[in-house]
C-alpha cells in the first residue's frame, strides 16, 4: 500500500516534470532564441538581449575577463587621457561624472561590457572620441573594472564586439 502511494507520488512528479520540460521546449522554440541546451539556435541572435546569453554563453565581469599587465596599461593610458577630467580616483568632479562605486553600478548594472566599451569609445576622450586604438579602450575599460574590484584572471580582455557584448556587468556575482 505504501509501495503504492510511493509510484503514484513519483509518476505524478514525472508527469509534471514532462509536462514543465516541453513547456520550456515551446516556449524557446516560439522564442526562438535558445534550446533547452543554451544553444543559440537563431545565429543572428546576437543582438544584446540579457536572455539570449545562459550558462557558458553568458559571462560576468566577476568571471576574471582582464588580466592584471592589461588593467595597468590601461591605468597609464587613462591617466594621459581621462584623468584630467575624471581624476587620478575615478571619482571626477562636479562637471565630470564618477566612473567609480555606487555611480558606476547606477550606470552599468546589468548592461554588457560591450556597452560601457562603446559609450566611452564613441564619447570619450570629450575632446577627441574614438581618438584611441580599440586595444586602448579595452585596456581603459580593463581599469576600470579593476578599479570598481572585479578580479583580475588569464586572459586579455578583447576589443571584440562579440566578446564584450557576452559579458555582462554584474554589481552582485551571478
Ligand atoms: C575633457 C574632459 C574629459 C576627458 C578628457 C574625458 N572625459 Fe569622460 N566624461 C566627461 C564628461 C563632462 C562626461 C559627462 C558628459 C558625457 O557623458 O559626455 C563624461 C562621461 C564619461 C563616461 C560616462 C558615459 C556614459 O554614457 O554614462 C565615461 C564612462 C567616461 N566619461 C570615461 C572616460 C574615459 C575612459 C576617458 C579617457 C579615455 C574620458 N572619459 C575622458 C569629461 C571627460
Amino acid at each position: 500500500m505504501k509501495r503504492m502511494k510511493r509510484m503514484t507520488r513519483i509518476s505524478i512528479v514525472v508527469a509534471g516534470g514532462m509536462l514543465l520540460l516541453s513547456g520550456v521546449t515551446a516556449s524557446s522554440q516560439t522564442r526562438g532564441r535558445v534550446t533547452v541546451d543554451n544553444t543559440p539556435i537563431d545565429p543572428d541572435a546576437t543582438s544584446v538581449d540579457p536572455s539570449v546569453y545562459r550558462g557558458s554563453e553568458r559571462r560576468s565581469v566577476y568571471d576574471g575577463i582582464y588580466t592584471e599587465a592589461q588593467a595597468a596599461r590601461g591605468q597609464a593610458t587613462y591617466l594621459q587621457a581621462c584623468a584630467q577630467c575624471h581624476l587620478d580616483d575615478l571619482a571626477g568632479d562636479g562637471v565630470t561624472p564618477s566612473i567609480v562605486g555606487p555611480s558606476f553600478h547606477f550606470r552599468w548594472d546589468e548592461d554588457t561590457l560591450l556597452a560601457m566599451f562603446e559609450a566611452i569609445r564613441d564619447t570619450m576622450p570629450q575632446e577627441a572620441p574614438a581618438s584611441l586604438s580599440g586595444q586602448a579602450y579595452a585596456d581603459i575599460s580593463a581599469y576600470i573594472l579593476q578599479v570598481n574590484e572585479y578580479p583580475p584572471g588569464p586572459a586579455e580582455l578583447a576589443a571584440d564586439v562579440e566578446a564584450l557584448e557576452r559579458i555582462f556587468i554584474d554589481e552582485v556575482a551571478p
